[in-house]
C-alpha cells in the first residue's frame, strides 16, 4: 500500500443506500443509483466531474457555493446538483455555455477576495480552490483588490498542530459542518452575514475554544485556510503508506503521507473500517515521539541498576542477555524467568515473544498488560458467551436505540468511536451512563444522557443485580430468546437469584448511592427501548469483582435478547491499540494463541510439533505472581517488551522492590521508561512507523501496520526477539512479519483465513476469519453462541475490602483524558503536552471546602499503600466523597497510592477504588522526591553512556 498520494474520488455527497433504484441520464450517460442520491453523486459515479467547493462526501450537502449548478430538462433555473436528489427519467446537463459562464462568475468573486499567492502557498498543487479555478477556466479577475476584502485578516496559530488563516477562507462552511457532523464538538460557527460572514471558534482562538484538535475541519477545508503546520513547514507530501494508529483500541486507519523518510501528515483513511476517515488528536497529530531526541537507538548493558549504562553493539547486547538468561536458569531453574508483552506490540511481536518464553525458555511465565485492564473481559465473556471478545462492530452503534455506557469515557478514551456514538445519539438514540463521574457524554452539545446513574465506585455488581431484578420481576425477560439460545437451567437459577428482594433497587439504593426509581427506569429503558447495546471500559473491569460485572452484563444482554444482531451486544472498549490482539496471541500464562488452555493435550501437541520443543502443561505466573515471587527470591529475570510496569501497575513501591530483587531485567522500548530505570539490558525498540505487522482493535478488527520509515534502532521488534531466541539456540526462520502471521494463521483457528495478502485486498478483517467466514465476522453469536448455549452465572455482590473509614474517608478512582495516552511515554513527547502538563486531583467543592483546599493548591493524597501530591482541580464532575485523577505523568505517582487488591478471577488490579484522605500540603511527597533523585540519576547514566560512546 505504498502509493502516490491518495487522491480518492470525492463523490461530493454521502453514499445513500436504498432498495429503490432510480435511473436518469447525465450528459447523455444512463446511470442507476439508489433513491435519495444527489445528482452530484450520481454524476460522479457516472464518471462526470461536477465543479464543487462546499460539497464533500463526508458531509451532508449544504448548497452554498453555487458552483455545482446544472441544467435539468423541463425544469426552470439552475439547481445545485449537490442538494438536488435524483428522480426517475431526469435528463441532466452538467456542461453548457450558460453553466460555464455562471461558474466562472462565481469563481471570480471568490478569487477577488483571495490572496493570489499560489506559488508560495503551502498547499500549492493540493488546493481545491486552485483546482476549481482551473476547472472552470478562470483566467482573469476583473474586480481587483481595491474594494473591501479580507486579505489582512490575522492568522490564528494558537493550536500546536494547525493554523487558521482567514484571509484564505471562502466561507464554504465545510469546517463548521465537519466539526458538527463528523466530530460532534460544535466548536466552530459562521459569524455575521453576507460580506461580514466569517468562520470563528466561538472564543478568541482555537486553543481557548471547545476544539479538541481532531483535525476534521483541517481535512475538510478546500483551501489553505485550515492547514497542518507540518505542511506549512515542510511542503506537501510526496507519497503515502496506509497503516494503523498505534494509540487506542479504535484502530483507525491512516495514510502516512511522506516526503522521503519524513512523515508530513497523517490523514485518516476514508476506507478505514473502524474510522471511515475520521481521527482524534493523537492519531492525526501526535506522532512526533517517533523522532524525539529521547529515543534510545543503541543497545545498552550494565551489571547493576546503580551503574552507568554502556552502549554496545546489537551482537554484544544479545549475547550478554542470552548469557544472563542461561546463567539464571542454570542456577535457579527455568521457572525463575518470565516475559511481559505489551498491547502496544503488534500481534506478530507478541506471538514471537510468547513463543520464545514457552518454546525456548521452557516456561509459561508470560503475561501481558491486559492483566491490568481487560483480563476480566476475557474471562467473563468466555464463561458466558464462549468467546473472549466484544460482539459487534463499531458501526453497529448506528442501529442502536438504547446505548448504555458503563465505566467508560468514549469521547476521551476512544474518541473516534465517541464521535460516532454522539452522531447516533443526535439522531435520537437514548443514553444511559453508569459512572461515578460525569463524563462528557452526560451533557455535551446536542447530547444529553437520559439517565446518569452516579453509583459509588465499587458497586457495579450491585447495579447490574438491581437492573436485572427489575427486568426479571417486571416480566421484561425475552423468554423465547432465552429458551432458544441459552442454558435454561442456568437461566432459572439466575432469575431466581436476581429476583430476590435483596437485589431490588430499593434494597441496594443506599449501597449504590442512586435512587431506586432511577435504576428502575433505566432498566426498563434498556429492556424495552429497542436495540440496546452496552459499552463498557476499565470502570467495569478494574475492580475486585471485575469479572463478575462482565458476566452480569452478559447475563443482562442474554435475558433481554440483546445479542446476535446489529445494534445490540456486549462491547468492551479495550483501551490500547492491541489489547485484544495481545490476548489473542497467547500472551496469558494459561493460554496458547486462540485462548486454548496449556493443559489441553491436543493443543499442546499441535504447538510442540510446530515449534519442535516440549511445552509445559502448567499455567505460568501472572504479572503480580512474578513480582511477588521476585520479592520472595525465586523469580530472577524478566524480559519486558514495550510495557512499563513501574508506571502502569498498582502499588509502585511493590513493583520497584520486585524489580530491584531480580538479577537481570531486559527492557525493550523506545525510551528509558520507568521500568528501564531498573533494567540491566536495554534493547531499543521501533515505533509503529518503523515496522510491519498487525493490530487487532476492540471490535476484533485485524488491521495492517506498514513500515513507513527505516527503524532508527536498526531492527523491527520481532527481529530483536528472534535474535535473542537464536542466541539461546533456537533460530526462528522468519524473513518478514507476514511469515509470522502465516504461522499464527496455521495454528489458530480464528485466524485461519488471515494473511497480509488478504489485508491488502480487504483493508482489514474481523476475526473469526476462516473457511466459513473468509471475509471475517462483523457480528458474533448470530445463530448460536460460540459456546453453544449461552450460560447465565450468579453474580453475587461482594463489597470490596477497600473500605472508607475515618482515616481514609474518600474514594479515589482513575481514568484517562483525550490528549494523553496511557503512561504518556509517547504523548508526553509530542505537542499534546499543550493540553495536559500534569495530572490533577479532581475534588468536589464540598470536600475541598471541608479541607480548606482551593483550586490549584498542592494536595497530599494518602492511602493504605502510600502517599503522593497533586494539584487540586475543584469540580462538580465528581460527586462528594469521590476524587479522581489520571495517570499520564510518572512523577504524579498515581499508582503509589493504589493497592494490591485485585479481581478474584484474573488478578486485574482494583485501580478504580482506593480509600484515601486529602490534605493541603506545601511540598511533594517523600516518594516523589526520591523518584526525582532516582530518575535524574538514571537519565544521567544514559547520557554518560552516550558521551562515552562518542569518545
Ligand atoms: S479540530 Fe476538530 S474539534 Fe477542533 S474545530 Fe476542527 S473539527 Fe472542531
Ligand atoms: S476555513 Fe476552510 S472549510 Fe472553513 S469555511 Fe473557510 S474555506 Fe471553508
Ligand atoms: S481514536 Fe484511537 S485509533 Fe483513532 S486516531 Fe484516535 S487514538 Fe488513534
Ligand atoms: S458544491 Fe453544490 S453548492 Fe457548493
Amino acid at each position: 500500500m505504498n502509493n502516490a498520494i491518495n487522491k480518492e474520488i470525492d463523490f461530493g455527497t454521502p453514499v445513500v443506500e436504498s432498495d429503490k433504484k432510480i435511473t436518469l441520464e447525465i450528459d447523455g450517460t444512463q446511470i442507476t443509483v439508489s433513491d435519495g442520491t444527489s445528482i452530484m453523486h450520481a454524476a460522479m459515479v457516472a464518471g462526470v466531474t461536477v465543479p464543487k467547493l462546499c460539497a464533500t462526501d463526508s458531509l451532508d450537502p449544504y448548497g452554498s457555493c453555487r458552483l455545482c449548478l446544472v441544467e435539468i430538462e423541463g425544469r426552470r433555473g439552475y439547481p445545485a446538483s449537490c442538494t438536488t436528489p435524483v428522480a426517475e427519467g431526469l435528463k441532466v446537463k452538467t456542461q453548457t455555455p450558460k453553466l460555464a459562464d455562471i461558474r466562472k462568475g462565481v469563481m471570480e468573486l471568490y478569487i477577488s477576495d483571495h490572496p493570489l499567492d499560489c506559488l508560495t502557498c503551502a498547499t500549492n498543487g493540493d488546493c481545491e480552490l486552485q483546482d476549481m479555478a482551473g476547472a472552470v477556466g478562470l483566467r482573469e479577475v476583473r474586480y481587483g483588490y481595491d474594494g473591501e476584502n479580507h486579505l489582512k485578516a490575522e492568522k490564528d496559530t494558537s493550536n500546536p498542530y494547525f493554523q487558521f488563516d482567514p484571509s484564505k477562507c471562502i466561507v464554504c462552511s465545510r469546517c463548521v459542518r465537519a466539526c458538527e457532523e463528523v466530530q460532534g464538538t460544535f466548536a466552530l460557527t459562521i459569524q455575521g452575514r453576507g460580506f461580514e460572514s466569517k468562520v470563528a471558534p466561538g472564543v478568541e482562538n482555537f486553543m481557548d475554544s471547545e476544539c479538541v484538535s481532531c483535525g476534521a475541519c483541517v481535512q475538510a477545508c478546500p483551501t489553505a485556510t485550515l492547514i497542518e503546520k507540518s505542511v506549512v513547514d515542510h511542503g506537501v507530501p510526496e507519497h503515502s503508506v496506509t497503516t494503523t494508529c498505534a494509540y487506542c483500541g479504535v484502530g483507525c486507519s491512516f495514510d502516512a503521507q511522506m516526503k522521503g523518510e519524513e512523515v508530513i501528515r497523517m490523514v485518516p483513511n476514508k476506507n478505514g473500517g473502524a474510522n471511515h476517515g475520521h481521527s482524534c488528536v493523537k492519531g492525526r497529530f501526535a506522532w512526533g515521539y517517533a523522532t524525539h531526541q529521547d529515543r534510545i537507538t543503541t543497545p545498552m548493558i550494565r551489571k547493576s541498576i546503580h551503574d552507568a549504562w554502556t552502549e554496545v553493539s546489537w551482537d554484544e547486547a544479545i549475547k550478554y542477555a542470552a548469557g544472563e538468561i542461561t546463567r539464571i536458569q542454570g542456577k535457579y531453574g527455568k521457572e525463575a524467568i518470565g516475559g511481559i508483552t505489551s498491547s502496544r506490540c503488534t500481534n506478530e511481536e507478541v506471538y514471537v515473544t510468547q513463543k520464545l518464553i514457552r518454546a525456548v525458555l521452557g516456561t509459561n511465565n508470560v503475561d501481558t498488560c491486559a492483566r491490568v485492564c481487560h483480563s476480566p473481559t476475557g474471562y467473563g465473556l468466555k464463561q458466558t458467551l464462549g468467546e473472549s471478545a466484544g460482539t459487534q462492530t463499531f458501526d453497529s452503534v448506528m442501529k442502536s436505540d438504547v446505548i448504555v455506557v458503563m465505566g467508560a469515557n468514549p469521547t476521551d478514551g476512544h474518541p473516534v468511536f465517541g464521535s460516532q456514538m454522539k452522531r447516533r445519539l443526535r439522531e435520537g438514540a437514548k443514553l444511559i451512563v453508569i459512572d461515578p463521574r460525569a463524563i462528557d457524554l452526560v451533557s455535551s452539545p446536542h447530547v444529553k444522557a437520559d439517565f446518569h446513574l452516579k453509583l459509588r465506585p465499587g458497586t457495579n455488581v450491585a447495579m447490574i443485580a438491581a437492573m436485572s431484578h427489575v427486568i426479571a420481576t417486571e416480566g421484561l425477560i425475552d423468554e423465547a430468546f432465552v429458551k432458544d439460545r441459552c442454558e435454561w437451567d442456568s437461566f432459572q437459577v439466575w432469575r431466581d437469584f436476581v429476583s430476590k428482594p435483596q437485589n431490588s433497587p430499593e434494597a441496594l439504593s443506599e449501597e449504590l448511592g442512586v435512587p431506586a426509581e432511577e435504576v428502575r427506569a433505566a432498566a426498563r429503558l434498556y429492556a424495552t427501548g429497542g436495540n440496546a447495546a452496552i459499552y463498557y471500559g476499565l470502570g467495569v473491569t478494574e475492580h475486585s469483582q471485575g469479572s463478575t460485572t462482565v458476566m452480569g452484563i452478559a447475563n443482562l444482554a442474554m435475558a433481554t435478547a440483546n445479542l446476535g444482531r446489529e445494534g445490540v451486544g456486549v462491547n468492551p472498549l479495550r483501551g490500547q491499540n492491541n489489547v485484544q490482539g495481545s490476548c489473542d496471541m497467547g500472551s496469558m500464562p494459561h493460554e496458547f494463541p486462540g485462548y486454548r488452555h496449556v493443559s489441553d493435550d491436543a493443543t499442546r501437541a499441535l504447538f510442540q510439533t510446530a515449534w519442535g520443543r516440549p511445552l509445559s502443561s502448567e499455567p505460568g505466573l501472572r504479572i503480580p505472581n512474578m513480582l511477588d515471587s521476585a520479592i520472595e527470591g525465586n523469580f530472577k529475570a524478566l524480559y519486558c517488551v514495550g510495557e512499563d510496569i513501574v508506571q502502569s501497575d498498582p502499588n509502585t513501591q511493590h513493583v520497584t522492590h520486585a524489580l530491584e530483587s531480580m538479577e537481570c531485567v531486559i527492557v525493550q522500548d523506545l525510551f528509558l521508561n520507568e521500568t528501564a530505570m531498573y533494567a540491566h539490558v536495554f534493547f531499543p525498540g521501533a515505533s509503529f512507523l518503523e515496522k510491519s505487522g498487525t493490530f487487532t482493535n476492540a471490535e476484533r478488527r485485524i488491521s495492517p501496520v506498514r513500515r513507513v520509515m527505516t527503524p532508527k534502532n536498526g531492527f523491527e521488534d520481532w527481529e530483536v526477539t528472534a535474535k535473542l531466541a537464536e542466541a539461546l539456540g533456537y533460530p526462528m526462520h522468519y524473513n518478514h512479519a507476514s511469515d509470522i502471521l502465516d504461522e499464527i494463521a496455521a495454528l489458530t483457528p480464528t485466524f485461519k483465513g488471515v494473511s497480509f495478502k488478504k489485508l491488502d485486498e480487504l483493508g482489514s478483517v474481523q476475526w473469526p476469519c476462516d473457511d466459513a467466514n473468509p471475509a471475517g465476522t462483523p457480528t458474533m453469536h448470530i445463530d448460536e453462541f460460540v459456546r453453544g448455549k449461552g450460560k447465565f452465572f450468579i453474580t453475587e455482590y461482594v463489597p470490596t475490602t477497600e473500605k472508607v473509614n475515618a482515616k481514609y474517608p474518600l474514594i479515589l478512582t482513575t481514568g484517562r483524558i483525550l490528549s494523553q495516552y496511557n503512561v504518556g511515554a509517547q504523548t508526553r513527547r509530542t505537542n499534546n503536552t499543550a493540553w495536559h502538563t500534569e495530572d490533577l486531583i479532581e475534588i468536589h467543592p464540598h470536600d475541598a471546602e471541608d479541607r480548606g483546599i482551593n483550586e490549584g493548591d498542592w494536595v497530599g493524597i494518602t492511602s493504605r499503600a502510600g502517599e503522593t501530591v497533586l494539584r487540586a482541580k475543584i469540580t462538580e464532575r465528581v460527586q462528594p466523597g469521590v476524587v479522581y485523577t489520571t495517570f499520564h505523568h510518572p512523577e504524579s505517582g498515581a499508582n503509589v497510592i493504589t493497592t494490591d487488591n485485585s479481581d478474584w478471577a484474573t488478578n486485574c488490579p482494583e485501580f478504580k477504588v482506593t480509600a484515601v484522605q486529602l490534605n493541603k500540603v506545601s511540598q511533594l511527597s517523600d516518594w516523589q522526591r526520591q523518584y526525582k533523585t532516582f530518575s535524574e540519576e538514571q537519565i544521567g547514566f544514559v547520557e554518560h553512556a552516550k558521551s562515552e560512546a562518542k569518545v
